[in-house]
């Protein structure tokens, strides 16, 4: 073994945390595990370290005794209680200027009374936003960290070592003060949530409209992969539409219960973006979508008696799929569009002062949503820092703003189907909404103004105003 001291202190040796040890061990830099459970800790350095300088802890005051100072510990425990109850236990054997980071998916607002907290103690605290799932993890994922510049300053040659990697430049970038590494990954999953409830909409156009098979829509989820949405989830539906079951020999995805779960990080971002008054409509119907998915019993009670048309495509099915998969792509990117937005919003909240060219770039590898088009979105942000929303931008136009006559068509289709698409749509009304110059919200500010005498401002004359509605 190497130096006496470690350089990194990592608590919680789940899924994630395993395999971010490794990553970091194979990394050169020497890593003190601990978790709650010894258990877990010998079986992990018995069977996954190796020759790996990874030395197991079987008590806090040994992991903490184990480290460099000033101590960096990385914590990688499930978000909420246990990510308050490991900092409560180690607090009292830390020193002014130890730095804990926190690697799971918190909720930025829990981040930011950590690092409050944890300030008045002399103590640094960062929010690091980690995506890749487990592969990620182990091979390099996209982090997003924040809190500290000093704090992610002492950080920075590990987590450069083990990030994902886009030719050559790697998938981490400080992202600011505060809470800004976890907000950043919050909106990443709310965006993870609207194209998974895409992609989903758009097999079942193929499954149920088109009659395919699944091994068919395998085949079109590859093709649209090599093309321009290509993208990690576009990629993994393939060979998951592909997988036959073991036992009975039939394709996996037709036994899998229609019930989606959820960790609660979409919905995290749906509200936070009402209270910020930013739309993310297809953020929205995603986490909608996934909870009607829930209402399993009521969705089998209402398929005997609620009626629809005919879900079978008569048009030309080759090129309907064609338009599909224009049709996603633009409304991918009007989904991130919808999360950059949210980011830039919260930016000037929060005063996290994001780079959004940056984000664009940490997201391009390692992450869940890593895309081709990040690349076009980074640089649509790097010719114009203060770009008020993507869609005004140059970049996108040609790949985008050309498709949404197909994605339009597309949403016509399952509306005319009666196959639900609500991310489709969201994606194409905000689209339209975004581009009218004029809403219809004259006649919102109108019924407020009658029946709550909440005044309306004019276009002619600047002020408020109110008429006495039922006079005349
Ligand atoms: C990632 C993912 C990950 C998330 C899962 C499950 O970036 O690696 O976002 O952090 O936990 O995707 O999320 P839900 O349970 O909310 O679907």
């Amino acid at each position: 073994m190497g130096n006496q001291y470690c350089d990194l202190g990592l608590a919680g040796l789940g899924t994630m945390g395993r395999n971010l040890a490794l990553n970091i061990g194979d990394h050169g830099f020497s890593v003190a595990v601990y978790n709650r459970t010894g258990e877990k800790t010998r079986e992990f350095i018995d069977r996954e370290v190796e020759d790996r300088d990874i030395r197991g802890c079987f008590s806090l005051a040994e992991f903490v005794g184990h480290l460099k100072r000033p101590r960096t510990f990385i914590i990688t425990v499930p978000a909420g209680p246990p990510v308050d109850a490991v900092i409560e236990e180690i607090i009292p054997l830390l020193s002014p200027g130890d730095l804990l980071i926190d690697g799971g998916n918190s909720f930025f607002k829990d981040t930011d009374r950590r690092g409050r907290d944890l300030a008045e103690k002399g103590l640094l605290y960062l929010g690091l936003g980690v995506s890749g799932g487990e592969e990620g993890a182990r091979y390099g994922p996209s982090l997003m960290p924040g809190g500290p510049k000093e704090a992610y300053e002492r950080v920075e040659p590990i987590l450069t070592a083990i990030a994902a990697r886009v030719k050559g430049e790697p998938c981490v970038a400080y992202l600011g003060e505060g809470a800004a590494g976890h907000y950043v990954k919050m909106v990443h999953n709310g965006i993870e949530y609207a194209v998974m409830e895409l992609l989903a909409e758009a097999y079942d156009l193929l499954r149920r409209g088109l009659g395919l098979s699944p091994g068919d829509i395998a085949g079109i989820f590859e093709a649209w992969n090599r093309g321009e949405a290509a993208s990690f989830l576009v990629e993994i539906t393939g060979p998951i539409l592909r997988r036959l079951d073991e036992k009975t020999g039939k394709p996996l995805i037709d036994l899998i219960l229609d019930q989606a779960r959820q960790k609660g990080t979409g919905k995290w971002t749906s509200r936070e973006a009402m209270d910020l008054q930013v739309p993310t409509p297809s953020i929205d119907a995603a986490v909608a979508l996934r909870d009607l998915s829930g209402f399993k019993t009521e969705r089998e009670a209402a398929s005997r008696v609620l009626k629809g048309p005919s879900p079978v495509f008569q048009g030309d099915r080759k090129f309907f799929a064609e338009q599909l998969g224009r049709g996603l792509h633009a409304a991918m990117v009007l989904a991130f569009a919808q999360g950059l937005a949210l980011l830039r919003r919260a930016s000037q909240v929060y005063d996290y002062r994001l780079d959004l060219a940056a984000v664009a770039g940490i997201w391009r590898g390692g992450c869940i949503i890593r895309a081709a088009f990040l690349e076009d979105i980074r640089q649509a942000y790097r010719a114009h820092p203060k770009l008020r929303h993507l869609l005004l931008g140059p970049h996108l136009g040609r790949g985008v703003i050309e498709q949404v006559p197909d994605l339009r068509a597309v949403v016509k289709a399952a509306a005319d189907l009666g196959i639900p698409a609500p991310g489709l749509m969201a994606s194409l009304a905000y689209y339209d909404a975004f581009r009218s110059a004029r809403l219809p919200a004259n006649l919102i500010q109108a019924q407020r103004d009658y029946f709550g005498a909440h005044g309306y401002e004019r276009v002619d004359a600047p002020g408020a105003f109110h008429t006495g509605w039922k006079k005349e």
